[in-house]
């Protein structure tokens, strides 16, 4: 095993390119999400993203998942470069899960918790467990704090805190390596919210996750990121253990955006 799980080397990814011949192509005005982007997830270890809407932490997400393909670059998992899903190794599929802001539409409402899980196992079967299925169900429903009778519920039934907590499961049930969280609690009230943080860092540790968690918000990061890296307009700006960026920023706009965080605690 490599020393890091998780590496991105010079990440480039555009949108509104049109492919065809370079004459064409150089008439199509080209969007760039994401420019350069390096960084590392060790073994263990979150790695929070933060940056202002649009500074382009989804597409880094959706390119080290492989939902987008980049331009240039390499995503490396254990040493063995990704490419798209569904021309990655099941293995490496596996490796790496993602848990979606928005809870609710990500299940699908009329399935089962049940089947929700089941569904996970039948496409990663190496991951099913040997025996009895229903007791395995109830114990990872028991990891992500929710009662075993919620396996019989659709996911339509729960609450917003609730299905995230199934979304968490439905991840876990392939047992993978690394987390990609995009602003997993940002759409839950605050309670709930800091609830599903506390469940996010308990099982970092129980199940020696490693994660990519990507925030707008640095008050939450600060409570999960071992090390921060900030984004701005689709380039990293800064990285670095989380106490260092938060408390001695050493970029202007890392300094704003600690600045604001910091208005808004003594507001609040
Ligand atoms: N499929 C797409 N087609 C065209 N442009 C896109 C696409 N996906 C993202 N973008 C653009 O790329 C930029 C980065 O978007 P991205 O969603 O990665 O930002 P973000 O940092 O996640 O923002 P937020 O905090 O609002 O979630 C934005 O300007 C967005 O409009
Ligand atoms: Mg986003």
């Amino acid at each position: 095993m490599s020393e890091t799980l998780l590496k991105v080397r010079d990440l480039r990814v555009s949108f509104g390119r049109r492919p065809g011949p370079p004459w064409r192509r150089a008439t199509t005005r080209e969007f760039v999400a994401v420019d350069g982007v390096s960084l590392d997830v060790g073994p263990d270890e979150t790695v929070g993203l933060v940056g202002e809407s649009g500074s382009g932490k989804t597409t880094v997400a959706r390119a080290v998942v492989g939902l987008v393909r980049p331009d240039s670059g390499t995503v490396t998992v254990d040493g063995h470069r990704l490419g798209p899903v569904g021309q990655r190794p099941a293995a490496l599929q596996r490796a790496v899960q993602m848990v979606f802001q928005d809870p609710r539409s990500s299940l699908n409402p009329r399935m089962t918790v049940a089947a929700i899980v089941g569904e996970a196992w039948r496409t990663h079967p190496v991951s099913a467990p040997a025996g009895d299925r229903t007791a395995a169900l109830h114990r990872l429903l028991d990891d992500v704090g929710l009662d075993a009778s919620v396996a019989r519920q659709h996911a339509g039934e729960l609450s917003g805190g609730q299905c995230q907590r199934v979304s968490i499961a439905r991840a876990l049930a392939v047992k993978p390596r690394l987390l990609v969280c995009d602003e997993a609690v940002s759409a839950l009230d605050v309670s709930v919210q800091a609830q599903i943080l506390r469940l996010l860092v308990d099982l970092r540790a129980s199940h020696r996750l490693s994660m990519l968690f990507i925030s707008h918000d640095l008050g939450v990061v600060h409570q999960i990121a071992d090390r921060i890296a900030v984004m701005r307009s689709g380039v990293l700006v800064e990285q670095g253990p989380a106490g260092e960026v938060l408390v001695a920023p050493r970029h202007e706009y890392t300094q704003a955006l600690v600045g604001a965080a910091l208005e808004l605690n003594t507001e609040s």
